[in-house]
């Protein structure tokens, strides 16, 4: 599958660059330095060109598996942890030393730093009989030293140079580190946001989702993975891992094919297209095999459908969880179902390090199987050119260099975090705030600089940040902030409140930074609630009720239920976790340095009752009336409206937007031929923008029901105020095909409604025909 829209444009490239205000001249800037060192789309990298150098990888490790032995073959297998950096439940008793000069352990994970890194590697290249060295993986997943946006809110950018671009940024600095893999980018839709991993993907939606999964890729990647700047990619969690039932991490996972393949797997797919030459399979189990041992996933799906050539990881312990998910009775029959579904690599489980040898000898696996996975991953070792240098990745002066994050590092981070905020509510343009205001900042999150990196933030050193707080200070000078904490981010003391109260009474505007912590979101952290935590809503409450105008900061990781506070607040602006120059990007949105221009990648729900709740949803058999939606005997809730707070690519600006003039060339598609879809975007407010075009498709009728809206394409446009432009999409074929009745993909003839607007809900449609006979029924 491919996911370019229909102008073979990338989705989300701009239309022409940005313009005249100070983030498009600090940007241009950025520009021409980043060509120096994190320069992204440089030369080509096409399939054809990986494909051959896969080729001649795959011969060098084919001579190298001749003359290896059993147990050198089984080391490749093996992923070992260091004990410098924990990522799950301590398992390893074995020196990982001792085991890499055993050749017992062929990869290490969580160590960094270029002198470490080399010293094992000198292990490795040294010290062995046939000196293969080793893969060093970590979880680069938004940044290494300088920490771009959470995923989500990479997202939320819907830029994916931007995001192209961050990774780049990760690579350079995690390879000068001595790091050659990264367990990222993580592509699980997710429509729950209970589930705390929700943070760490692109949210609801596989178009957007495949989109961001290609340009992760390629800014890891790079354009040759054996440059010693590239990072391996891994494309994780394999499969399904985001619809963990209830929300709760790890937790089963039961849906159809038709979705699963139609909704979860494209960004999978769309990884492995882009050249991405590690998977990882999930933690969960997917109707029932747990994805470890889901052969239907790693051999049938993964390498016979989509021609993967690369190999595939367990997740930390994954292999042994087997025993748990109740498919197997001890280690030993974990580790044979594992291999014979088609894993390659054992991370931190010991498995296959222990039992493969015996498992051979007792004729449970063939030998085959054991070369089949040694040469995957050999053969991606020799593409990352570790044979021609080992230690190309752990560079000193590179990492040196890096020590004082290099201005352009941190402006592409700056840069993500201004286009990662969402402008949700802006009532009576209380934003801009003028320079010079008397501000009460008030909040739990307006003075913490940890959280501001969220979860999995690498080597991120929150010292390297600015709080909002000192942000919004420098941003409001010759103006006076008062700030007070007012409460903590999730206790149930409100000792703080007279204090806030008594500041924001003392104020003309009111910001108040509130959320979650970094830790309520990623691994293990799920909730039942998606309530702001502690007392804070009381705490809106309470400020409200001063009267002065209020703005709300968010900063959480999963779409939250905000209904009170949206409508106690005048202006709300969702800002996730930003990042080491998310404080300044904040600070320099609400003065109108930058103007927001996020959209949502996930729907904001009312309540968690209504979840999940997606855009591209079904109609059902009783679609609600919108002008009765309490009817009785329809799809709705006798105590909420069925529409979320704010949908889909929702996101507002500083200017204003009009849709007008929605065209397309023909009434009629025929096979085989495009339509031209074109609309006239005007920018009618009084100051530059950026608008993010949406264009959904809905097949009214075919043999299988479809979704009311699914996006098939977005181009982000910057106008002037005053300027507009016609924009262009075309939709063709692949647009228009789904997984039909039979599980075949194609399309029905019929009718389609194309819809094009600022966001899921409010669009403008016009209708074509495909032709063709009718499938028979
Ligand atoms: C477990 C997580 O599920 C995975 O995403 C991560 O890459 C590994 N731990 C390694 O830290």
């Amino acid at each position: 599958m491919h996911n370019f829209d229909a102008v073979g444009r990338r989705p989300g490239s701009r239309l022409v660059p940005r313009s005249a205000n100070n983030l498009q001249r600090l940007t241009c800037a950025i520009g021409i330095l980043l060509s120096l060192s994190i320069s992204i789309h440089a030369q080509s990298n096409s399939p054809e060109a990986r494909a051959a150098n896969l080729a001649v990888c795959r011969q060098r490790a084919d001579a190298l598996l001749a003359r290896m032995t059993l147990e050198e073959k089984i080391g490749q297998m093996v992923l070992i942890t260091s004990t410098q950096v924990v990522t799950g439940a301590s398992t390893n008793t074995s020196p990982l030393e001792r085991e890499i000069r055993a050749s017992r352990c062929g990869n290490v994970f969580n160590a960094f730093g270029a002198d470490y890194v080399r010293r094992l590697q000198q292990i490795a290249v040294g010290e062995t009989r046939l000196k293969i060295p080793l893969l060093f993986g970590f979880d680069v997943i938004h940044g290494f030293k300088t920490v771009f946006p959470i995923p989500l809110g990479e997202a939320a950018s819907w830029d994916m140079e931007a995001v192209e671009r961050a990774d780049r940024v990760a690579a350079v600095e995690a390879t000068a580190a001595g790091l050659n893999w990264t367990f990222a980018p993580m592509v699980d839709i997710a429509r729950d946001p209970r589930w705390g991993r929700i943070a760490e993907g692109a949210g609801e939606d596989p178009f957007l989702g495949s989109a961001i999964a290609r340009a992760a890729v390629r800014g890891f990647q790079g354009t040759s993975l054996a440059d010693p700047s590239s990072l391996l990619a891994c494309a994780k969690h394999f499969a399904a891992y985001g619809a963990a039932q209830a929300g709760r991490d790890y937790n089963t996972v039961d849906m159809s094919e038709r979705t699963l393949r139609e909704i979860y797997l494209p960004p999978f797919n769309a990884a492995v297209d882009e050249g991405a030459l590690s998977v990882m399979a999930a933690f969960d189990e997917l109707n029932g095999i747990p994805a470890t041992a889901n052969r239907f996933l790693l051999q049938q799906v993964l390498r016979d459908e989509w021609g993967f050539p690369g190999f595939v990881v367990s997740d930390y312990t994954s292999v042994n969880e087997l025993v748990n998910h109740g498919i197997a009775t001890n280690e030993y029959d974990a580790g044979r179902a594992a291999l014979n579904a088609g894993l390659d690599m054992d991370m931190q489980g010991f498995i296959y390090h222990d039992y493969l040898q015996k498992m051979l000898q007792d004729g449970d696996i063939n030998q085959k199987q054991v070369d089949d996975a040694v040469r995957r991953i050999l053969t991606v070792k020799f593409a990352l050119g570790l044979f021609d240098d080992p230690f190309r990745h752990a560079s000193d002066e590179r990492e040196a260099a890096l020590d004082n994050y290099p201005a352009e590092h941190l402006n592409a981070a700056y840069h993500l975090a201004s286009e990662s905020l969402v402008l949700l509510k802006n009532d009576k343009n209380l934003l801009p705030l003028k320079p010079g205001s008397n501000l009460a900042v008030i909040g739990p999150l307006a003075d913490l600089r940890s959280d501001l990196l969220g979860s999995w933030s690498g080597a991120g050193d929150p010292r390297a940040a600015e709080s909002v707080l000192a942000s919004i200070k420098h941003d409001n000078a010759g103006g006076q902030v008062v700030y007070a904490n007012g409460c903590d981010i999730s206790s149930d003391d409100k000792s703080g409140f007279t204090a806030a109260v008594d500041a924001a009474r003392r104020a003309d505007v009111v910001v108040m930074l509130l959320g979650e912590s970094a830790d309520m979101c990623g691994e293990a952290s799920s909730r039942t609630s998606i309530n702001l935590p502690g007392v804070q809503t009381e705490l809106v409450g309470q400020i409200a009720q001063t009267g002065k105008p209020l703005v709300i900061v968010l900063m959480n990781g999963r779409p939250l239920a905000l209904e009170e506070e949206s409508s106690l607040a005048n202006a709300l602006l969702e800002a996730w976790f930003p990042g080491t120059r998310g404080g300044q990007a904040v600070a320099d949105a609400l003065f109108g340095k930058t103007n927001p221009s996020g959209r949502l990648p996930v729907t904001f729900p009312r309540n968690l009752g209504q979840v999940p709740l997606y855009y591209n949803a079904k109609n059902t058999g009783r679609p609600i009336n919108p002008a009765r939606p309490r009817e009785k005997y329809k799809s709705n809730y006798l105590d909420s409206p069925n529409d979320p707070l704010y949908p889909f690519g929702y996101g507002l600006s500083y200017t204003t937007f009009t849709y007008s003039g929605l065209k397309l060339d023909r009434d009629t598609l025929h096979p085989g031929e495009s339509l031209t879809v074109t609309v006239d975007v005007a920018n009618t407010g009084q100051m530059d923008g950026v608008e993010t075009a949406q264009l959904y498709i809905h097949d009214l009728v075919a043999d299988v029901g479809r979704p009311v809206l699914e996006l098939k394409g977005f181009q982000q446009v910057e106008l002037r105020a005053g300027e507009h432009r016609q924009i262009t999409f075309e939709i063709g074929e692949k647009e228009l095909s789904f997984l039909r009745a039979d599980m075949t993909w194609g399309t029905e003839p019929g009718n389609f409604d194309v819809l094009v607007g600022p966001n899921s809900r409010d669009l403008q449609s016009a209708r074509f025909e495909l032709a063709g006979r009718p499938a028979s029924r």
